[in-house]
């Protein structure tokens, strides 16, 4: 403690002594003209670059704004012009194959009812269009015991299947396994397609297409 002191005491006493210079005159103090000029310009440059840092700071800050804003926009923008995002999607508790969403029922009805409940549902009742659909189904409804109407029926008239849409069935696509007489709808039961009384109980599957929007039939 003593050695400090005794330290600073001595670099005060020093001090003065190194650096006194001989009294100056008051010519010799005053800076020349250009020197206290380069001063004020000095000052005047450093007021305008604090000025313009803080301008710049808050040009950058309203740019950065600006961007968000519009990158909020660009992506609102997004979402509007690609509505086929979320309606590219099955709704919930629907199964999703190719293009296609498909719904089974819980309920077991008749076959008209079954019909009426896809229309309710802004649907139709099952149209297999290939066997790799036809497969999906199979595998989609295996274990169950239950029968599930598609949208095919017999129609006597014709003596022949009919699919809702009023195609005729192709035979190459889907088979159907016993009679086929008045009043016959086709149902799919373990993974079969089978012919059975439209008036039985039976569950059922719905079906919706995917709307795709690039599909303009023009030609
Ligand atoms: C756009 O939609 C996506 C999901 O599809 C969502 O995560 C995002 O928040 C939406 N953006 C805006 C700005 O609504
Ligand atoms: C009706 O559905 C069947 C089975 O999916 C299909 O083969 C046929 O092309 C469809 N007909 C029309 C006119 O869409
Ligand atoms: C069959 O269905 C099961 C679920 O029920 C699924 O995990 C599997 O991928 C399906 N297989 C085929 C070939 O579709
Ligand atoms: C078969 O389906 C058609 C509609 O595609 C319907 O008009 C007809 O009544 C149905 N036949 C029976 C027996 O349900």
């Amino acid at each position: 403690m003593s050695v400090v002191y005794a330290d600073l005491n001595l670099a005060r006493t020093r001090e003065p002594k190194a650096e006194s210079p001989p009294p100056l005159s008051p010519d010799t103090c005053r800076c020349p003209r250009w020197h206290r000029l380069a001063l004020k310009f000095g000052c005047a440059g450093l007021i305008l670059l604090v000025l313009s840092v803080i301008g710049l700071g808050v040009l950058v800050l309203s740019l950065l704004q600006k961007l968000s804003v519009q990158e909020i926009s660009t992506d609102v923008q997004k979402n509007r012009t690609n509505p086929t995002d979320s309606s590219a999607k099955c709704p919930q508790d629907w199964l999703s194959h190719r293009d296609k969403c498909f719904h089974v029922s819980r309920a077991s009805n008749t076959w008209e009812e079954g019909l009426a409940d896809c229309d309710g549902k802004g649907a139709t009742l099952l149209l297999i269009q290939d066997q790799e659909e036809l497969r999906f189904i199979q595998n989609s409804t295996r274990g169950e015991d239950n029968s599930f109407w598609i949208g095919l029926n017999y129609t006597s008239t014709d003596k022949n299947w009919k699919w809702i849409n009023g195609s005729t069935l192709n035979s190459d696509v889907v088979k159907i396994n016993g009679d086929s007489t008045k009043g016959s709808c086709a149902a799919i039961s373990r993974g079969k397609a089978v012919s059975e009384s439209c008036v039985s109980d039976n569950r059922w599957i719905c079906q919706k297409e995917l709307k795709r929007e690039t599909t303009c039939n023009d030609s």
